[in-house]
């Protein structure tokens, strides 16, 4: 990690010009409401990409990743095929190319910590560090939250994941030792204390189901579709955001019974996230914990985006001692499982669900990207 200009010289054979970083991320609650405009509440952890970058004269890009041992190229304006991994990264720079100005294509190398289909959003993390170290290598200042945007619309316009904000902004915006609450219609950020007595535990269930992308983009369709209905019932629906427990509540049998569960999830989770917030200012980790297994629930029954896996590792997370509670985490079909344990049993529930569990990680609240020196 510490190497990528190194081996940015070693690869291209002339000296990087600048590195920037950024990490993976873990969110605390708040799942599958991002693209409903509701809030989440993400944090960025200690596992970072970085990318090395050269600007070239012209518009020809070298993306080469120690991941996954290749480099991909492409034209600045034609981004790589959907489908290949460097597709969401070559999406930011076409993006940044046609919108922003970006005159020239580069050569990049991206070395990365964070672990590719954990939940931990590699794909964020390295689509931050290119976007930072292409707008840092040419000059261009571009407020974070509309670099997060766009790393956002590359991932739905190159990759076909119509994804939320969430991954993009968490890593572009992180702040050591703090949680954010994220409004991701209005953008607005409240930033909250990480307590002391308090740790993350990221258990990786080593499953990977291939279906993956396509039930995520099928749940955001089902909830568009879910929030249509409800907007037909209740003037001022724009999303399901806006829908209250009572519409919801008197919509039940009016309603496809699929996407009103779609709907029961992300009304609920929504109001988990502020019961969250609440209960991390008011240190009761109890709370958070119980708040962490409700959501559990919901995301393995009303949503529908659970397996075994993760379903077994959330159960041996919770019954070790010290453990508040747990839930799965990020997109689902496979990835990892999120327990808040008490830091002094960290390493006993680290042990007790190695056998569930393919890895795991103890993650405390990190700093987001930045430009580091070549
Ligand atoms: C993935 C997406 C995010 C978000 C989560 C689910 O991580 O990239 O935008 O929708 O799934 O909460």
């Amino acid at each position: 990690m510490e190497h990528t200009a190194e081996r940015f010289a070693a690869r291209y054979g002339r000296p990087a010009a600048g590195v920037a970083r950024a990490p993976g991320r873990v969110n605390l609650i708040g799942e599958h409401t991002d693209y409903n405009e509701g809030w989440v509440m993400p944090l960025a952890i200690g596992l970072s990409c970085r990318a090395a970058i050269a600007m070239r004269n012209d518009a020809g890009v070298r993306l080469g990743s120690g991941q996954y041992g290749e480099v991909a190229e492409f034209a600045l304006d034609s981004a790589a095929a959907p489908g290949h991994w460097a597709a969401p990264l070559a999406g930011v720079l076409a993006i940044l190319a046609r919108e922003y100005g970006l005159a020239r294509g580069a050569d990049l190398w991206l070395e990365s910590e964070v672990p590719i289909g954990a939940g931990l959003s590699s794909s964020a993390a390295a689509q931050a560090a290119v976007a930072l170290a292409a707008a840092e290598a040419v000059g261009l200042a571009i407020p974070r939250p509309e670099l997060a945007r766009v790393c956002q619309r590359a991932s739905a316009e190159y990759a076909g994941v119509r994804c939320g904000i969430m991954d993009p902004y968490i890593a572009l915006t992180g702040r050591a030792g703090m949680v954010l609450l994220l409004d991701t219609r209005a953008l607005t950020e409240r930033w909250l204390a990480w307590p002391e007595a308090a740790c993350l535990i990221v258990c990786d269930s080593g499953a990977r189901h291939d279906h993956a992308t396509g039930e995520y983009n099928q749940r955001r369709a089902e909830c568009e579709a879910a929030a249509a209905a409800l907007a037909a019932r209740a003037p001022g629906v724009r999303a399901l955001r806006d829908v209250s427990v009572e519409t919801l509540a008197r919509a039940q049998g009016a309603m496809d019974a699929t996407l009103w569960r779609r709907a029961r999830h992300v009304v609920s989770e929504n109001a988990r996230v502020a019961a969250a917030a609440g209960a991390l200012v008011a240190g009761d980790l109890e709370r958070l914990g119980d708040l962490l297994n409700t959501s559990h629930a919901s995301l393995r029954d009303d949503y529908q985006v659970s397996c075994a896996e993760l379903d077994r590792l959330q159960a041996a997370c919770v019954a070790q001692a010290g453990v508040y509670g747990a839930r799965m985490m990020g997109g689902g079909f496979g990835g990892c499982v999120l327990a808040l344990a008490r830091p002094e049993r960290a390493a006993a529930v680290q042990a007790a669900v190695a056998g569930a569990a393919a890895r795991s990680w103890i993650c405390r609240p990190a700093a987001g990207a930045e430009a580091v020196a070549a």
